[in-house]
């Protein structure tokens, strides 16, 4: 369970992604904060249903963003993002059923995000921007 921290090697230089990106790292952190400050259940599902909505949300626009520009990794990015999905999907779903899988959430979302920014989102921008 951690809270992330911005920094500027994150940034894409695609500021509307940047702003997403920015947005996804504010849910996890309140979601980090709402589990050690004793939230309710109820509280915890509001703050994971925006997390999770928001970032498929992204998800989606990305992949709008990369389809304009025929970026060729389309295909594998769509993927990544996909196979992300199930794992927070079945978060979510053990949640329903009652496990407390927030902690779990804010580990994946933490281990996955910046790797996934770092490694992955960084290859389209050429495309994207043109440069
Ligand atoms: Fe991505």
């Amino acid at each position: 369970m951690k809270k992330l921290i911005w920094t500027d090697n994150l940034d894409t230089g695609i500021q509307v992604i940047d702003r997403q990106h920015g947005r996804i790292v504010d849910y996890i952190n309140r979601l980090y904060d709402a589990q050690t400050g004793g939230a309710s259940k109820d509280e915890l599902r509001m703050i994971i249903d925006e997390l999770v909505d928001y970032t498929f949300t992204h998800f989606a626009f990305e992949e709008t963003m990369m389809e304009d520009v025929d970026y060729p990794l389309l295909n594998a990015h769509k993927e990544m993002h996909g196979e992300f999905a199930r794992q927070v999907n079945e978060l979510r779903r053990r949640f329903e059923n009652h496990e407390d899988t927030a902690v779990e959430l804010n580990n994946l979302m933490v281990t996955w995000l910046f790797n996934h920014i770092l490694n992955e989102d960084v290859r389209y921008v050429k495309a994207v921007l043109g440069r």
